[in-house]
């Protein structure tokens, strides 16, 4: 059988494509003609993997082609994100994965990081109780106990069926034999140079007296070694003997405060997706402690009732019914929003199809509804950019959405020594201290307080889609907190512009979180004539560079499988 690896064409190109009829309307709001019988992306007949990464998507496609399933590949490409990948895969992380079976059984599993038991409300504070910047995000005390090995070891115990030890090894392989950088690679090592020395007691192998050039081979021989403990004994491999060992003599040396009863004590979570339909289709997302899946059925159901087909894409109207939406949903996260392990997380009041039409009553076309004047709703009976995503579709119709995340770039940027992998910054992703925007801007409260063994709330947003009954796309991407706003635009893109995958994944976006008080937009995502719309009708528009990196898959009416590999990164598809 023959196998295929997509890389996405470059950015440039497809917004060109996706523009031209924008541009020819860049001084009306009338509908921009994007057509149904547009180029696709890559297509596939049976499988697709589409990652971040062309070895990694390649890892996944193999374990395909051996026979193994959807969630056989999710292991093995996670694995080999950690290696081709360091600035977001990652073994010293966390994430959710979002299932569909063939079946129609759905389920999630989510093995995001916990706070170390020695951690405090105000460990970030300091004695004036102001937040003392740079510690939630930099350096030991950012990190959070990971947990993306037990996440794997779980979910192949429960749904893979080859042996683990396969299914780890091409990582292995990869680390050892290295891998090739991209440009993109390359830049991203170059610029974290000085924030690798400064944040660690020995120099880690990402820093090389002279710059990293597209084209060098990066080999991996400590993280190697990690994998192969975590091949030969599984979760036993990574979170106790001498990974667990190196952990925590990294954490001594650097001030932090992960223990051996931190690692010994971490445990991934089943937990029920969170579900809604939007029209006909059914959306299956991330719970709580990620905000992803709740806010993004919010977001849906609050423009269900406008047609934004007929306003037409990034038309005036269509930015500001769905910046509305996000304005209100953002500052319900910020309240509402935690571990439900440790808080009370008012889910089905919070997705009350009558609460969330009420929230837009307050909307007008007319002009912008200041965030100042929207606080989260009141519910009835009630007393929280690194990461990368990835899609994966079996010959069986199983299909997998994965992200997991460092938090930032090389997460806290300490590596550890003798181990070689990097641990997140996750810790930023708490309310440091209520009201305190973290570093995507994001402001918290009680419920998303700094505890013990609790999980910090996440915007990260693996989804599933199904269409009358059967599979029909797979999405998800990275982008702190612009992660919800992308999937929810994505999805949209596709069922009402008639986008195809790839289109709908390289159209540029646009993004409102409620605070600050600012529609982000992409270049090229609000033409002049509409940015001179939008401000005259109150709205603070700012330029901001390319962000997200989706990775999708749609099912086309004839059965294929067809790829979104965001432009913006190496993202690539595999399939067969
Ligand atoms: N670290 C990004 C998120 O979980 O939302």
């Amino acid at each position: 059988m023959f196998t295929r690896i997509y890389r996405s064409p470059k950015l440039s190109g497809w917004l060109l494509f996706i523009l031209l009829p924008a541009l020819l309307n860049s001084c009306t709001t009338q509908p921009n003609a994007v057509t149904a019988d547009a180029s696709r992306g890559y297509t596939a007949g049976q499988a697709m993997v589409v990652s971040a990464h062309p070895e990694a998507s390649r890892v996944g496609m193999e374990i395909m082609r051996k026979g193994g399933n959807a969630y056989d590949a999710t292991v093995a490409t996670q694995f080999a994100l950690a290696v081709v990948f360091p600035v977001a895969g990652n073994i010293g992380g966390g994430g959710f994965t979002v299932f569909r079976n063939a079946d129609g059984k759905i389920g999630s599993i989510d093995y995001r990081e916990t706070a170390p038991l020695r951690a405090t409300e105000t460990m970030y504070q300091n004695n004036n109780a102001d937040v003392i910047a740079g510690l939630s995000t930099d350096g030991h005390l950012a990190a959070g106990v990971p947990g993306t090995v037990d996440g794997m070891v779980n979910l192949h115990q429960k749904l893979g069926s080859l042996p683990w030890a396969e299914l780890v090894q091409p990582a292995i392989d990869l680390a050892r034999h290295g891998v090739i950088l991209t440009e993109k690679e390359a830049v991203g090592l170059n610029t974290t140079r000085e924030a690798f020395l400064k944040n660690n007691n020995h120099k880690p192998y990402l820093v090389k007296e002279s710059e990293w050039k597209a084209g060098d081979t990066l080999r991996h021989a400590a993280l190697a070694r990690t994998l192969e403990r975590i091949r030969d004994k599984g979760r036993e491999g990574f979170y106790a003997g001498e990974t667990a060992n190196l952990l925590v003599q990294e954490m001594e040396r650097g001030n932090g405060i992960i223990s051996h009863q931190d690692l010994a004590a971490y445990t991934s979570v089943w937990r029920e997706p969170v579900t809604g339909t939007y029209k006909n289709y059914k959306v299956i997302s991330m719970a709580p402690p990620s905000s992803g899946g709740i806010a993004l059925l919010q977001l849906l159901t609050m423009v269900e009732p406008y047609n934004l087909s007929k306003y037409g894409w990034q038309s005036a109207e269509a930015i500001q019914v769905i910046t509305e939406a996000e304005r209100r949903v953002y500052a319900d996260r910020a309240t509402y929003l935690g571990d439900p392990d440790f808080v009370s997380v008012p889910q089905n009041e919070l997705l009350d199809k009558g609460y969330l039409q009420n929230r837009m009553h307050t909307m007008q076309l007319q002009k912008a509804t200041p965030s100042a004047e929207v606080a989260a709703g009141t519910l009835p009976m009630y007393e929280s950019e690194q990461t990368t995503h990835f899609s994966i579709v079996d010959p069986a119709g199983n299909a997998v959405s994965t992200t997991t995340t460092l938090n930032g770039s090389y997460g806290s940027k300490v590596m550890v020594a003798g181990a070689g992998f990097i641990l997140n910054n996750e810790m930023d992703d708490f309310s440091t201290k209520p009201g305190v925007p973290n570093m995507y801007g994001l402001v918290g409260n009680a419920a998303n307080a700094i505890a013990p063994g609790k999980r910090m709330l996440s915007s990260m947003t693996p989804t599933i889609l199904e269409k009358d009954g059967k599979l029909f796309m797979v999405v998800g991407t990275p982008g702190g907190s612009t992660i919800i706003t992308s999937v929810f635009q994505a999805i949209i893109n596709v069922l009402e512009h008639n986008m195809s995958m790839q289109q709908a994944v390289a159209a540029p976006r646009f993004h409102h979180q409620w605070l600050p008080d600012v529609v982000q937009y992409e270049p090229d995502a609000i033409v002049p004539g509409v940015q001179t719309i939008l401000k005259s009708r109150g709205y603070n528009l700012e330029v901001r560079k390319p962000y997200g990196r989706i990775d999708a898959i749609l099912v086309l009416p004839d059965g294929r499988l067809e790829a979104g590999a965001d432009p913006r990164g190496d993202d690539a598809a595999a399939g067969f």
